[in-house]
């Protein structure tokens, strides 16, 4: 039996999605450290950050900002849902999900910023600062894709739904009743 689906994110947010996740993870295992493909994956995925950005003002309803925007009344509502075991039901992010999506897309930035003063700004030739900074929202960014995954993956259990496909369809179960 098929569940009746609803198209919930739209071709940006997905094409946004999987362009950061393949750049993210590029970069961090395979290209070589500051040489081309290295650098163009970074501004490429700093492009989208910027893209998405606006797209929060102007997109589909669930691609909005003021949809998911996780405000402390919506994190608590969320966090008791969690403790008291109950699932957090709802057609498009969830205010941790949101929480964790907007530290990713910061850290993200960070690298690209850090990146671009490693490689094009003289003054920082050769410096350290950038590099630790650099080399920590690399690690901080793979820390919260974990975390980002395991919960994508824990949420389908509970739900029964297989979150993950949605990035790449687009499409949700519609919300039964209860
Ligand atoms: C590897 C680096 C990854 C990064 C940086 C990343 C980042 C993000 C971001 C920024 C969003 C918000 C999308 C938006 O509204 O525009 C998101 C959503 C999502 N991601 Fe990822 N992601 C990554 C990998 C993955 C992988 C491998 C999976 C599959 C297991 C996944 C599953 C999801 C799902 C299911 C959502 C939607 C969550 C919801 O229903 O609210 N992500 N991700
Ligand atoms: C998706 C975004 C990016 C990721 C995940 C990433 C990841 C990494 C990692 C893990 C390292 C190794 C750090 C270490 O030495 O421990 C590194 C080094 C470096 N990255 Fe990136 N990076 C990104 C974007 C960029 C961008 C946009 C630039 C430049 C425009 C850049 C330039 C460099 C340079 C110059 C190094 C140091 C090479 C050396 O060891 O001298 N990165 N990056």
């Amino acid at each position: 039996m098929n569940a009746p689906t609803i198209r919930l994110w739209d071709p940006v947010v997905r094409l946004f999605h999987w362009s950061l996740a393949g750049a993210f993870l590029a970069n961090y295992f395979f290209t070589e450290e500051g040489e081309n493909w290295h650098r163009w994956f970074g501004y490429y995925a700093v492009a989208w950050l910027v893209v998405r950005l606006v797209w929060g003002f102007v997109g589909t309803p669930a691609a909005r900002w003021a949809d998911f925007w996780p405000s402390r009344a919506r994190l608590s509502e969320h966090l008791r849902a969690l403790i008291s075991g109950q699932p957090y039901h709802r057609l498009g992010h969830s205010p941790l999900g949101a929480l964790v999506m907007i530290l990713m897309m910061a850290l993200m930035l960070g690298l690209g910023v850090t990146g671009f003063l490693m490689e094009e700004v003289d003054y920082f030739w050769g410096a350290d600062l950038p590099l630790q900074i650099h080399e920590l929202c690399a690690n901080g960014l793979m820390a919260l894709v974990g975390l980002h995954i395991a919960a994508a993956l824990f949420e389908s259990y509970r739900l029964r739904e297989n979150l993950p496909l949605s990035m790449v369809t687009g499409r949700r179960r519609k919300l039964s009743e209860h």
